[in-house]
């Protein structure tokens, strides 16, 4: 099956070649290229499987990028990479346009029924002197590989004999597929809110390192961020502020939907979060009538938890939820919808219990699937359900007795809100310390015993409280979260963290031209790069 889709391929190939071969007389062009490992220079994740041979594939204003042209979603890819090949390089490349005149090489994305892309995000790319072939099953998968193109493509153009500037790929076979289905990243847009344009850019991020969902923690104490049409206050009143005092802010619906386009054509999924029972203190300021606390609701810009809790015995409370799950679901085409649940220390264990178990039912009726932090798993619920692991083994051990699978963000490991060492500018310790080198090297695979079979995939959550702007998340966000997409891609077999290392290093200079304030860890040898932070427009 590879074969035969390869040959196909290949065959398209080759008559794209032949014919603008035949009209042009080829200009000569130069690569001396030593035999080089794909995967050992830039590339995060590693992928799966690398083959190298000898020989560079010249990009340059002679190349055009070619899709299947009757496959869902690969031509959208296509453009997606001739735009970004135009940010890194000033390449116009034409993405299926029939007649180009001194055509050379070409980048053909091919959808392809092989067996072996049975996994929708797997991809294989053969890349030669005269072409890229990427090989994958769905779009999706064709997104993924365009990012493995994206980091082959040198930061800056090569020496050569030729008149023009080469861009030069090493040639080789890549044959790649994520380890788990899940691969997340969290914002917390309540305790701090974070505009569309800086969501919108941590996306950016996320989807260069093959990342395929982002969580957004929309509500809690500090702040009610999400409009809904029929409880308007939430907003009005509830979003009115944030930790520290400042105005806050919320998303309308609008914003919402424009953000979840934004990440469906990056292939991220947007799951929403509505902390409940507890972290609910912006909610029953808005509405009392929710409140179960026993004290009047009043708005709230502390970092204290474990206060709040709706009133778990009042049908009000699970009006006001249909609505809210009704209306966001509405809006999110992603599968899940995260019902929070952590930290209800003032909400009795027995209403926490009922409370789960009906909120759990009112997720189904608009057939969403229910993620909960790890304490749902107290609950009798449905084994559809996830569980995310951030603190208690015990309760996700539960979980995974009734089946359910697990999200992985161990607080001591995955938080990316604490602290790199005592010296961080921004973040908390309460957890851990988590270093760069700390942050890579442990596995989600075997981490407290949760099984394999059980585990969906890993998320690396960022609380807000001590981080208002972009700039801030940046540094508490990077470099860690590019360790976590290696370890949510890559087998524990093929990760090591002195070869991650020299690889991080070298992603200097992408990050600096993405204008990324990251933290500069003293671990890592940073790659020099002839780019600065004002160099770049902030679009
Ligand atoms: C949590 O950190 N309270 C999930």
């Amino acid at each position: 099956m590879i074969k035969s889709s390869f040959f196909k391929s290949t065959c398209i190939l080759a008559m794209i070649i032949f014919f603008s071969a035949c009209k042009q007389e080829k200009k000569k062009r130069v690569i001396n290229f030593p035999k080089t490992d794909l995967a050992a220079e830039n590339l995060i994740p590693k992928p799966l499987k690398t083959i190298p041979t000898q020989g560079g594939f010249a990009l340059d204003e002679y190349t055009a990028i070619y899709t299947s042209s009757n496959a869902t979603g690969f031509e959208a890819v296509g453009k997606f990479l001739s735009k970004k090949i135009k940010e890194k390089t000033d390449l116009d490349l034409q993405v299926n346009v029939d007649e180009i005149p001194n055509l050379e090489t070409v980048i053909y994305i091919n959808q392809s029924d092989s067996v072996a892309l049975g996994n929708s995000e797997a991809y294989q790319l053969y890349i030669t002197p005269d072409s890229v072939i990427l090989n994958s099953n769905s779009a999706e998968g064709a997104f993924r590989g365009i990012q493995t193109i994206r980091q082959l493509i040198p930061e800056t153009s090569n020496d050569t004999l030729a008149t023009n500037k080469i861009w030069t790929i090493p040639t080789g076979k890549i044959i790649d597929e994520p380890q788990f289905e899940y691969r997340g990243a969290m914002l917390d847009v309540a305790r701090h809110f974070f505009s569309v344009k800086d969501v919108k850019k941590f996306i950016d991020l996320l989807a260069y390192y093959k990342y395929n969902t982002l969580h957004l923690h929309l509500t809690d104490d500090q702040g009610w961020r999400i409009e809904i049409k029929s409880w308007p206050l939430l907003t009005t009143v509830g979003g009115s502020t944030e930790v520290g005092g400042e105005a806050g802010g919320f998303y309308t619906q609008e914003e919402y939907k424009d953000i979840v386009t934004y990440a469906a054509e990056r292939h991220i999924v947007i799951v929403p979060e509505v902390d409940m029972p507890g972290h609910t203190n912006a909610a029953s300021v808005s509405y009392p009538i929710l409140n179960g606390n026993g004290k009047t609701p009043q708005l709230y810009e502390g970092t204290q938890v474990g206060k709040s809790t709706f009133d778990t015995r009042k049908d009000t409370v699970y009006t006001f939820i249909d609505d809210v799950v009704r209306e966001i679901s509405a809006i999110t085409p992603g599968p899940y919808f995260h019902i929070g649940g952590d930290e209800s220390h003032v909400t009795k264990k027995n209403d926490y219990i009922y409370f789960v178990e009906k909120v759990e039912k009112i997720v189904h009726k608009y057939n969403k699937r229910m993620i909960g932090w790890d304490e749902i798993g107290q609950a009798n619920i449905d084994a559809s359900s996830i569980s995310h692991f951030w603190s208690n083994k015990d309760n996700a051990m539960k979980a995974v007795s009734k089946g359910m699978k697990v999200i992985m963000s161990p607080a001591k490991k995955a938080y990316l809100d604490m602290q790199y060492d005592s010296l961080s500018k921004h973040g908390l310790h309460w957890a851990a310390y988590i270093p760069t080198d700390t942050a890579y090297n442990w596995a989600p695979e075997t981490y407290e015993g949760i099984p394999l079979k059980n585990i969906l995939g890993l998320e690396a959550p960022l609380w807000s409280e001590t981080i208002s702007n972009i700039e801030e998340l940046e540094y508490l966000a990077f470099p860690r979260a590019i360790g976590y997409a290696e370890l949510s891609w890559t087998t524990e077999e093929n990760r090591n963290w002195e070869n991650y290392k020299k690889r991080l290093a070298n992603q200097a200079p992408f990050l600096d031209r993405m204008n990324v304030k990251y933290y500069h860890s003293p671990l890592i040898d940073w790659k020099k790069s002839k780019y600065t932070f004002t160099e770049i427009e902030k679009d």
